[in-house]
């Protein structure tokens, strides 16, 4: 386990060049530490080659934007960026981590005149769970902590402010045992996990909920790519709590996540069989060739 990541050995990526990675220090006083002016990615590369980077540089720029703040630099060169910091780690498989965020020039609400940041990290993660290991599933605790409304904040960033509650669902569900939390949204309806999306196994179909006010995973997109592929039905809709009870299989996406099964949510368990298997199979031919 890393024990402190601003010392980890190696090289990061901060404004236009590589520097050793203890130097990328920003001051007490920037925007983003106080204020939440920051938004980030979270990529994976396999092989050498960051999966649906164009994905992941579209959302970065979109979640920037919506935040107000302009984009530092273009596409290209947040790629250049991105292979430059694998290249100088000898990472091949590993977390890349893009981040941009308004710097010190004036600390209030008010960030008119505050210089845009921007970062990109990356260290070893190697997807080594076998199929088995995963398959035995991940507990999930309900959170009382609810997703906001698309009027209360930018609901299809990745702004660091969203996180807030996703950390504090996170911990109380830790606290009690379980791996992770499923959150509802600010209407009392299934959302996400505190870091990716959910699927239901009923009767050979799989359903999952509406990101109209939660993020729509890129692992999420090509999930259900892969199950329509594959020949099952994806059926994306309202899901109630009361409705968690009558899946066969649940299972969450995302970058980190890949594809991973549900054993618990709650009260309710859950044996991740023919579904998550096929998901995880199929996932780890797209990543992994
Ligand atoms: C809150 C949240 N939901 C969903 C996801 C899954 O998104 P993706 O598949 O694009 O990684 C993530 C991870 O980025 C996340 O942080």
């Amino acid at each position: 386990m890393i024990e402190d990541y601003g010392r980890l050995p190696g090289q990061l990526w901060l404004d236009g060049k590589l520097l050793p990675w203890g130097e990328a220090q920003l001051h007490v006083l920037s925007h983003a530490l106080h204020y939440a002016s920051s938004v980030f990615e979270g990529e994976r590369a396999y092989g050498g080659k960051i999966f649906k980077e164009q994905e992941h540089t579209d959302r970065l720029i979109h979640s920037a934007t919506t935040l107000g703040m302009e984009f530092p630099c273009s596409g290209e060169e947040l790629s250049q960026a991105r292979h430059a910091v694998l290249e100088a780690n000898g990472i091949v498989d590993g977390y890349v981590r893009p981040v941009v965020w308004r710097g010190s020039e004036m600390m209030g609400i008010s960030a008119q005149r505050n210089t845009i940041h921007i970062a990109v990290a990356a260290w070893e993660w190697p997807s080594y769970f076998s199929p088995e290991a995963r398959l035995k599933g991940i507990r999930l605790a309900l959170a009382d902590w609810r997703r906001p409304s698309p009027e209360t904040a930018p609901v299809n960033t990745k702004a660091a402010g969203l996180y807030m509650t996703c950390t504090l669902a996170k911990h109380a569900a830790e606290r009690d045992g379980y791996d992770d939390a499923l959150m509802l949204d600010h209407r009392g309806r299934v959302a996400e996990t505190t870091g990716a999306n959910i699927f239901f196994v009923r009767d050979g179909v799989i359903h999952t909920p509406v990101p109209d006010c939660f993020l729509d995973g890129i692992t999420r997109r090509t999930a259900i790519g892969i199950a329509k592929a594959n020949g099952i039905e994806v059926i994306e809709e309202v899901i109630m709590p009361d409705e968690i009870s009558r899946a066969e299989e649940v299972f969450v996406t995302g970058t980190a996540a890949e594809v991973t099964p549900v054993s618990v949510i709650g009260q309710h368990t859950y044996k991740p069989g023919k579904i998550c298997r096929l998901m995880i199979e199929e996932y780890a031919k797209l990543t992994c060739g």
